[in-house]
């Protein structure tokens, strides 16, 4: 009875694929005609200091404000007892730091407390290493992880005394080992002698960080940005290059050098947006220009810096003091050719010695460089073309990126393209937030792009819900239909970073964003998988693919169907991508023609992404709501004939042997 039913199902389903077959779209991907090279940069990150990303987020440092800067010096903390700002530090770029001394009664104490970022979360039996630079003779300072029980009773989860024996400047160091696990914990040091410390750049890493380094990376992003096998990573934005104003702008040579001496800038994400006001939100550059370009390394992607092209703003500040005039871009300019020397000089040159001194005595081997965010009108063009000339001149071989300003098509886009395409740019980076009526629109897009003006950088996407400005599968599946046409156009367009990445759901600002966390966890969310899958399965060469004889993009009389294919030379695999956007089930045939007969196909695989609800995704508390299946598929000859699900992002691989 079991084998009868079996049989039938069988049945059933071979005549239901057959009569399908009729029906279906027919695919043809033509196999012989391998066409252009998927860029080694093809996929890759944009990484900006917005939504707690940096401070708070991938840099893993605990304590807020640790070195007194923040312009209310005592923000992040709270004082008791006698506690004084002094202002002639040991680091220049930081004067300030804290004096504990004798509160004056037996009974009364001195002290200071820092309440993190969003709280300081501990992970049961993981070390923490605590660090401060003090001074003090013979005196004693008592350091204490502490949370509030359940009755609002402050517990000291752990403490260690330290001895302070020099009237110099000197860093001391404590391990803690976090007795229980606690989200929302605060550090807070007394003083433990009668007499004067001075305590200066205050601080709490977990000493796992991402390979294990002091001054570390948050380990849990950093492989969620290593899983992607990211090919470029662009740094360090977005909108905070070009700051509010040219004083607040994003300064790479404040970000070098040793920590305790990187001056402090505001972050502008902090008032960007009144509803999501963050006035405790700066960057303390601890996560600067050398740990950018090491990550880049670690992760294997190009690194990708973007400069200030001497224009502020151009949303937030219409002042003309907020722009440089061109004739006094010098120091700009020079700040663009040091960056050069930075990653790439010798170890004799000023910038490569720093380097080496940092610890990276090998070039970075630095290849692209973007200069201006999104910029707009004549001032753009002007600006940038003396960063072109000085730039060509004295390295030639680096790419020049240049932007089409902050929308993906109008009046700006149309004016600064040919604009780029006369100064010779390498890559123009375009934007675009949109909705899901874009994405579907766009399917076509890049077949339409010039093929002899410069690449494209698609530098900043997301699709943007209408009304639903957060992660939900549906803009995941959507980014993954228009990414159809950023395959199928490689020729032209070398790289691609959807934007932004990181969110702390305590501290976002903007959504919806590739990766969330908290102080504990972090989640990858349905466009990060999408950005995953495609990077996984990019293959090395592009392979014409027609519908009906047709490209496909979502086109009328497509049925919302969008589909690209490459060829793997590595793998010796064919890839084809379908996404079904319709809301029913499609029959598919891919016919893989032009195979000599010698050729088979075998070891098909299939991988979809699949939600019944649209406005799923995964969360810090539950991570694994929608997640890629992989399942074998069997070919018979050069014919595949498959039903995609209704919206249902398909990836179909088979080895030619
Ligand atoms: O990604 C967020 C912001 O969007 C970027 O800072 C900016 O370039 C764009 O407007």
């Amino acid at each position: 009875m079991k084998l009868h039913k079996t049989i039938l199902s069988a049945l059933i389903l071979s005549a239901g694929t057959a009569m399908n077959a009729q029906n279906a779209h027919q695919m043809v991907v033509q196999t012989n005609k391998i066409g252009a090279e998927i860029q080694p940069t093809m996929y890759g990150l944009f990484f900006e200091d917005i939504n707690y990303g940096a401070d708070g987020g991938l840099y893993a440092e605990m304590v807020k404000n640790r070195s007194f800067e923040f312009p209310q010096n005592f923000m992040g903390w709270a004082t008791f007892g006698n506690v004084k700002l002094m202002d002639d530090g040991p680091f220049e770029r930081n004067p300030h730091y804290a004096r504990l001394s004798d509160p004056g009664h037996a009974h009364k104490r001195t002290g200071i407390e820092n309440e993190g970022f969003f709280g300081i979360a501990m992970k049961k039996d993981a070390d923490y290493r605590f660090t401060v630079w003090a001074r003090g003779e013979n005196q004693k300072i008592s350091v204490e992880i502490i949370d509030n029980d359940a009755m609002g009773e402050t517990q000291v989860l752990t403490s260690k005394d330290i001895t302070i024996n020099s009237k110099e400047w000197k860093q001391y160091e404590v391990i803690f080992k976090a007795p229980v696990t606690e989200p929302k914990a605060h550090l807070r040091i007394f003083l433990a002698s009668p007499g004067t410390v001075d305590l200066e750049h205050v601080s709490l890493f977990p000493v796992d960080t991402w390979k294990g380094r002091k001054n570390g990376l948050r380990k849990d992003l950093v492989e969620a940005l290593r899983d992607i096998k990211p090919g470029v990573f662009r740094f360090p934005g977005g909108c905070i290059v070009e700051g509010t104003d040219l004083e607040t702008r994003y300064n790479w040579k404040n970000t070098v050098g040793p920590v305790e001496n990187r001056p402090l800038n505001e972050n502008r994400w902090h008032y960007t947006f009144p509803h999501r006001f963050f006035p405790d939100y700066f960057q303390s550059y601890g996560l600067g220009f050398y740990e950018f370009f090491l990550l880049s390394e670690e992760i294997g992607a190009e690194a990708l810096p973007v400069l200030s092209c001497g224009l502020a703003c151009q949303f937030q500040n219409d002042d003309p003091e907020a722009h440089v005039k061109v004739c006094d871009l010098d120091s700009y300019i020079q700040d663009a050719l040091d960056l050069i020397e930075f990653a790439n000089g010798d170890v004799n040159t000023k910038w490569g010695k720093l380097r080496a001194e940092m610890g990276h005595p090998e070039p970075f081997n630095l290849k692209f460089i973007g200069i201006g965010n999104e910029q707009w009108g004549p001032e753009y063009p002007e600006h940038l073309k003396p960063f072109v000339e000085a730039i060509r001149k004295a390295y030639p071989d680096i790419n020049i990126i240049g932007s089409s300003g902050p929308n993906s098509e109008g009046e700006q886009f149309d004016y600064l393209w040919p604009e780029m395409a006369k100064l010779k740019v390498d890559l123009v980076d375009e934007h675009f937030y949109r909705p899901e009526s874009w994405f579907l629109a766009e399917g076509m897009r890049y077949d339409k792009y010039d093929r002899k003006g410069p690449k494209v950088f698609a530098g900043e996407y997301a699709c943007h819900g209408r009304g639903k400005k957060w992660n939900h599968f549906n803009a995941a599946l959507l980014e993954a239909a228009f990414m159809t046409n950023i395959e199928r156009n490689a020729d032209i367009v070398h790289m691609a970073t959807y934007a932004p990445l990181f969110a702390h759901v305590e501290g976002w600002q903007w959504r919806p964003d590739m990766i969330w966390f908290d102080n504990l966890k972090s989640v990858r969310t349905c466009s990060y998988y999408v950005q995953q899958l495609y990077s996984h399965n990019k293959g090395t060469n592009v392979v014409p693919l027609t519908m009906d004889k047709k490209p496909v993009g979502g086109q009328e009389g497509q049925d919302g169907l969008f589909a690209s294919a490459v060829w793997d030379n590595d793998t010796k695999e064919y890839i084809v991508k379908v996404i079904n956007t319709s809301d029913k089930a499609q029959p598919v045939t891919l016919d893989f023609k032009g195979l000599k007969k010698k050729n088979k196909l075998t070891n098909g695989k299939c991988i979809t992404f699949h939600s019944d609800n649209l406005d799923a995704d995964n969360t810090v508390d539950n991570p694994n709501v929608v997640l890629p299946k992989e399942s074998k598929v069997s070919i018979e000859g050069t014919v595949f004939n498959t039903e995609i699900g209704a919206k249902t992002f398909a990836i179909y691989k088979f080895t030619k042997e």
